[in-house]
């Protein structure tokens, strides 16, 4: 006998807000009310609320006229993992695993399938959920790409839109006083932010973890253009980017976040640098959060979408413990332990690097 369809699920948004996370609530909600007669809560605030047994049901009009609005309307957290959640008693942290109660909570209200929308921190805790029998499936969001088992993430293309508009606005301030003009963009390990960004804007060098940069080839493709007569540069630097044999520059750390390190300030390095190596004028802008911020790109709202609606209709099929993701143009889903076992980088050699080469661009390399 087949096992009975979820009457009642879960939605829950953790980790780094991104765009395209309302438009994925959406698109659970609408399609579990309205395609399968099921309830649907959300959970606030990530898996603090999971386990502070903050729940909201949600009525088909709730989700409605939030497709294009960023952030989430279910609140996030990127500090709290309920397997190791923590605890502030004066100034000391501890943590102590608190999944169990996340998983009465969910029992107590009749939520037979939890939809989890976020990145490898999000997806991890799903796993392990899925470990201790809760029905899960994943939704794989971020803005920094890095996931495994999907083409793309919802998120990205916002964020990569966002750094083309920066470095297009750049350009013109770089142009009019023959300045270099590095530009800072997010991305955690991996470059996949910097390479759109730095393709779609025209950047003149790129530099991403994947490719560890050394000063002088940056010093030379400066002086390169210099000499053929375009007295402006455009550094298009992931925040994750190290010189070889260096190491990243870590902003800060958190001791409570699941994934303790900020990275950031690698941009003012390499200004400072490039300064004093070459005496041109150098000014350093760190995009930060307005990268994560705003309305979701069409094309972040359709795959949106399409990932909210396909997770439901895997609930519905009791196709638990995958990851939605797409390949081409088709959502195929994948197991969800093979979504998280290692982060996707930017292979140097993949044909996005090499276009980038082709038209002229250095990578420090
Ligand atoms: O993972 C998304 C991301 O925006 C990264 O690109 C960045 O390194 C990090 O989150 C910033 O985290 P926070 O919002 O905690 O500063």
């Amino acid at each position: 006998m087949s096992p009975a369809i979820p009457k009642t699920i879960g939605v829950v948004t953790a980790g780094g807000d991104c765009p395209g996370l309302n438009a994925v609530i959406r698109a659970v909600v609408k399609t579990a009310i309205g395609q399968y007669q099921m309830d649907a809560y959300g959970v606030e605030d990530g898996f603090q609320g999971f386990v502070e047994n903050r729940f909201r049901k949600f009525s088909y009009t709730d989700v409605s006229g939030i497709l294009d609005r960023g952030g989430t309307i279910l609140g996030t957290s990127n500090r709290h993992n309920p397997f190791r959640f923590p605890r502030k008693a004066r100034d000391e942290i501890t943590f102590e695993d608190r999944s169990d109660e996340g998983i009465a909570n969910l029992e107590a209200l009749g939520i037979e399938a939890l939809v989890c929308i976020g990145g490898d921190g999000t997806l991890s805790i799903a796993r392990e959920l899925k470990e201790k029998g809760v029905n899960v499936v994943g939704v794989p969001k971020t803005i920094d790409n890095d996931l495994a088992e999907t083409d793309v993430t919802f998120g990205f293309d916002s964020a990569v839109s966002v750094a083309t508009d920066a470095v297009d606005r750049l350009h013109t301030t770089a142009q009019s006083h023959h300045r270099v003009m590095v530009v800072e963009v997010m991305g955690r390990y991996a470059g996949w932010l910097a390479l759109g960004a730095g393709i779609a804007g025209g950047g003149d060098v790129i530099l991403i973890p994947e490719i560890p940069y050394r000063l002088e080839k940056i010093c030379r493709k400066l002086w390169e253009r210099e000499k053929g007569g375009s007295r402006f540069s455009i550094i298009v630097v992931a925040e994750g980017a190290k010189p070889e044999g260096g190491e990243m520059v870590v902003k800060k750390v958190i001791k409570d976040s699941p994934d303790t390190l900020r990275l950031g300030g690698v941009g003012k390095v390499i200004a400072d640098e490039i300064e004093d190596a070459t005496g041109t004028e150098t000014r350093v802008t760190v995009l930060g959060h307005l990268q994560r911020g705003g309305s979701p790109t069409a094309f972040d709202r359709i795959l949106a979408t399409r990932f909210g609606t396909e997770a439901v209709n895997l609930i519905a099929k009791c196709d638990f413990g995958k990851m939605v993701g797409i390949r081409g143009q088709e959502i195929v889903p994948a197991e969800i332990e093979k979504a998280v076992e290692e982060q996707r980088l930017v292979p140097p050699d993949s044909s996005l690097v090499r276009t980038a080469r082709s038209v002229g661009t250095s990578f420090g390399d």
